[in-house]
């Protein structure tokens, strides 16, 4: 079985709902990217959100510090429009060690009018079981 880890990382509590729902489905705790990675895993779910269509800065910073300790990232990811921030991280593991999984999972994520209530519960249990595939 591979090694797995969760991280979220949010500005506002999405990612970090995300992140939750997995943790439940897969009995993995859910960190938030400041505590870090304190040991190598195989795949990580990284939860994420897109901001003016960039990532977050800390996530940079979590990727850089952190990049030979993963082997895979699983994008877990919400925005706006709906859209996945896939080719952002992609852009992230451009020279470094770990590889972008092709599975993901992606939804909206309210800002302002746009994405009302998402995610919501069926974001969150769709999330659930497509981590349970993905950690396979
Ligand atoms: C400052 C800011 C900028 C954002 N820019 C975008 C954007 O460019 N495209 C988009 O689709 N969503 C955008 N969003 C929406 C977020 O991606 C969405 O709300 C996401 O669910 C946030 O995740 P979080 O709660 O984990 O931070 C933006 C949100 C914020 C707060």
């Amino acid at each position: 079985m591979p090694t797995i880890a969760i991280r979220y990382c949010t500005r506002t509590g999405h990612s970090r709902q995300l992140a939750e729902a997995i943790s439940e489905a897969l009995h993995c705790p859910a960190l938030d990217i400041s505590e870090g990675l304190q040991e190598p895993v195989d795949r990580l779910f990284l939860c994420n959100g897109m901001y003016a269509a960039r990532l977050d800065k800390q996530l940079k910073f979590f990727l850089e510090a952190y990049a030979d300790r993963i082997g895979e990232i699983v994008n877990v990811c919400s925005s706006a429009s709906g859209r996945s921030t896939r080719k952002q991280l992609l852009r992230q593991a451009e020279g470094r060690p770990f590889r972008l999984s092709p599975r993901e999972f992606c939804c909206k994520g309210a800002f302002h009018a746009l994405a009302k209530g998402h995610p919501d519960a069926n974001d969150l249990k769709a999330a659930a079981s497509f981590a349970v595939l993905a950690a396979r």
